[in-house]
């Protein structure tokens, strides 16, 4: 199967993105809540289709999130950004569900708006300010963030016109940090809970995780509704939606060596194609390697860009490592291609997928074309 993928290539798997949806639709359907994915994290669009028969739609942050939920899984998307310019909160009037504010002075400015139509739901991010995240970069709730409003600014009672709030405080995090956050949401805002229509729980749900602990999130959500009958309740993953769904099929350009450190050099960049193994940071899973001196041959990965820090390691494998030799690193599907740069120009990876047949289409592949359009 390898030899007839060109490399670079992101593979998805269709078995196990189906595993995943089958899963997410269980609890969307035990726990009587919506489940969207967040392209955010997850943007495969050649499974929309696919996607739209287990999930209850998608949630954008952009117009252009919201313009592809609209074109290829022909549903309005719930979008919530930081903040809309003008312009852009003209198009997503119409590619919007619902629309979430992040701040009592984008509903002032956009409410007029939002009144005249009456068909999308008009939402309020609120931060909780709780969470268990412990990577800052990732974590909404740090003092002074700029996403979501705190309690102290919300008023007693809903403003006119809002009818749900947002909330999103958890990252690869399981369902008894979600009842956690969910004490502290009830502790500060139970009150105007009581008076909403819907609820969005956010991200960062890790469902899909072999060591989720599903039937307590089902049961967790089914007691929240009991309390809550008002309330729709909507979780946004997008993470658990492409998790160990597929890989990056690399290649060995080159081996070098310098101060008794072996480098493979790959025709991929972690730096431009992997880009949280920097950001997070997080070592990712080579098929077949091992930690260093696990395996007599021990390598660092090299990217592909010039940038000195686009660099892995250590790993180490069975046997001596060749130029030709072919890499998978793991589960590369979520927060990859939505992240990826043509930063040096470098080749940017074909995306393609593994049916249920196990058989290997290309679906995709990104040129000199998508570079040169990108500059100017
Ligand atoms: C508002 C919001 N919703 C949903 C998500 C998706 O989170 P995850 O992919 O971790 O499930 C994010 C991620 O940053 C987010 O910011």
């Amino acid at each position: 199967m390898l030899n007839i993928i060109p490399s670079p290539c992101f593979v998805i798997e269709e078995n196990k993105l189906l595993d995943n949806l089958r899963l997410l639709k269980k609890v969307r359907e035990e726990a009587s809540v919506d489940i969207l994915v967040a392209l955010k994290g997850m943007a495969f669009w050649h499974y929309f289709p696919l996607m739209k028969q287990y999930l209850s739609g998608a949630c954008a942050s952009s117009v252009n999130e919201a313009r592809l939920i609209f074109e290829e899984m022909g549903v309005k998307s719930h979008t919530y950004a930081p903040a809309y310019s003008e312009a852009d909160f003209e198009q997503l009037l119409g590619l919007s569900k619902t629309i979430s504010f992040n701040s009592l002075s984008q509903w002032k400015k956009f409410k007029s708006k939002m009144l005249q139509h009456p068909e999308i739901k008009a939402g309020l991010r609120i931060n909780p300010g709780y969470s268990e995240i412990e990577t800052d970069i990732y974590n909404p709730a740090v003092p002074g963030s700029r996403l979501g409003i705190p309690i102290e600014q919300m008023p007693q009672t809903l403003p006119e016109g809002i009818s749900g709030l947002h909330f999103h405080v958890m990252c690869e995090q399981d369902s008894f940090v979600l009842e956690r956050v969910l004490n502290v949401v009830e502790e500060k805002f139970g009150h105007l809970l009581k008076q909403a229509k819907w609820l969005n729980m956010g991200g960062g749900h890790h469902i899909t995780r072999s060591d989720y602990d599903v039937e307590h999130l089902i049961a967790l959500l089914k007691g929240f509704k009991l309390r809550y009958p008002n309330l729709k309740v909507i979780l946004e993953p997008g993470e658990a939606v492409g998790w160990q769904t597929g890989f990056l099929l690399a290649t060995v350009l080159d081996v070098v060596e310098s101060g008794g450190v072996k480098t493979a050099i790959l025709d991929v960049s972690f730096s431009a194609h992997m880009p949280d193994t920097l950001e997070m940071p997080y070592k990712p899973v080579i098929r077949g390697a091992g930690n260093p001196d696990e395996y007599p041959y021990t390598y660092r990965m090299g990217g592909a860009t010039c940038l000195a820090g686009d660099f892995m390691g250590d790993y180490s494998f069975p046997k001596e490592l060749r130029t030709d030799d072919q890499l998978i690193f793991e589960d590369m599907i979520h927060y990859t291609m939505v992240k990826t740069t043509l930063f040096n120009g470098v080749k940017h990876p074909h995306i393609g997928k593994i049916d249920s047949d196990g058989e290997f289409t290309l679906l995709r592949s990104v040129g000199y074309e998508e570079y040169k359009l990108r500059l100017s």
